[in-house]
């Protein structure tokens, strides 16, 4: 007890020395999906998404170390605590929902379709199913065929090739082992931006919108995340970051 205040027997509570934590959070990305992300020529990741956490890191005041990985596990590698956050285009949508929370939406995106530049196949022969298409496991544009070919009886199951990325896709696609192959326009845009054989055939209007996914007990890094993206996107270096990634 203290005198003079009240209460004989009252216990004072005594911060005794106060610790600063360096916080650190593992991001999970696709190495193979740029401009948003990827690895540049010495090694490092980078891109849109990579730059755009490493500003809100700095701003909010915690350290990031970015991973690349399969994107067909990397929700799995979310729940299980391997990596904080994935901040790598994922598409916001229900299915996920039930796995991870999602911050507010910072980009939104469309399927664009790729063909080889000698290509006679028209944007309705792959809407009406007709060629062998390929797509990266787990992406949203894998879930748009199965959705609206194969459940939909247009094109057979073994028409659609999936792959662990989009440059094997394009790769295949340059072999002459599928058609066509669909994915996130802006990262078409990107990936055959200096290929002459490939081009793009059309665009699939699907609105996705991309946010960052949080394990769903990470409550507090949600709210710093959607802080952080505020604060971004009402920053001159945003309009900077879309303009050095061809993103306008
Ligand atoms: N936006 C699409 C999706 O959520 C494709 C994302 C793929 N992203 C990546 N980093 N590979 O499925």
């Amino acid at each position: 007890a203290i005198a003079g205040c009240t209460g004989a027997d009252e216990t004072v509570p005594v911060v005794e020395k106060v610790t600063i934590i360096d916080v650190k959070y593992i991001v999970g990305i696709d190495g193979e999906y740029p401009p948003y992300s990827y690895i540049d020529k010495d090694g490092n990741p980078t891109g849109f998404d990579v730059e755009s956490i490493e500003w809100i890191a700095d701003k909010k005041g915690f350290d990031v170390e970015v991973q690349p990985m399969a994107w067909d596990g990397i929700i799995p590698a979310l729940q299980a605590g391997k990596i904080d956050m994935v901040y790598s285009g994922m598409t916001i949508n229900e299915e996920r929902l039930e796995k991870v929370n999602f911050s507010k939406p910072y980009w939104v995106a469309n399927q664009a379709v790729a063909v080889r530049a000698d290509s006679e196949i028209t944007l309705d022969d792959y809407k009406a199913g007709k060629v062998v298409c390929g797509a990266q496991r787990g992406s949203t544009a894998a879930e748009w065929i199965e959705t609206n070919l194969i459940e939909t009886e247009l094109m057979p199951k073994d028409n659609l090739k999936l792959y662990d990325n989009f440059p094997l896709a394009i790769a295949d696609l340059e072999n002459k082992r599928i058609d066509a192959a669909m994915y996130d326009t802006p990262v078409v845009k990107d990936i055959i931006a200096e290929k002459d054989d490939v081009v793009m055939l059309g665009t699939i209007q699907t609105d996705e919108e991309y946010g960052i996914a949080v394990r769903k007990d990470d409550v507090r890094l949600l709210n710093t995340l959607n802080d952080g993206l505020d604060m971004l996107m009402a920053d001159p270096y945003w309009d900077e970051l879309i303009e050095k990634y061809k993103l306008a």
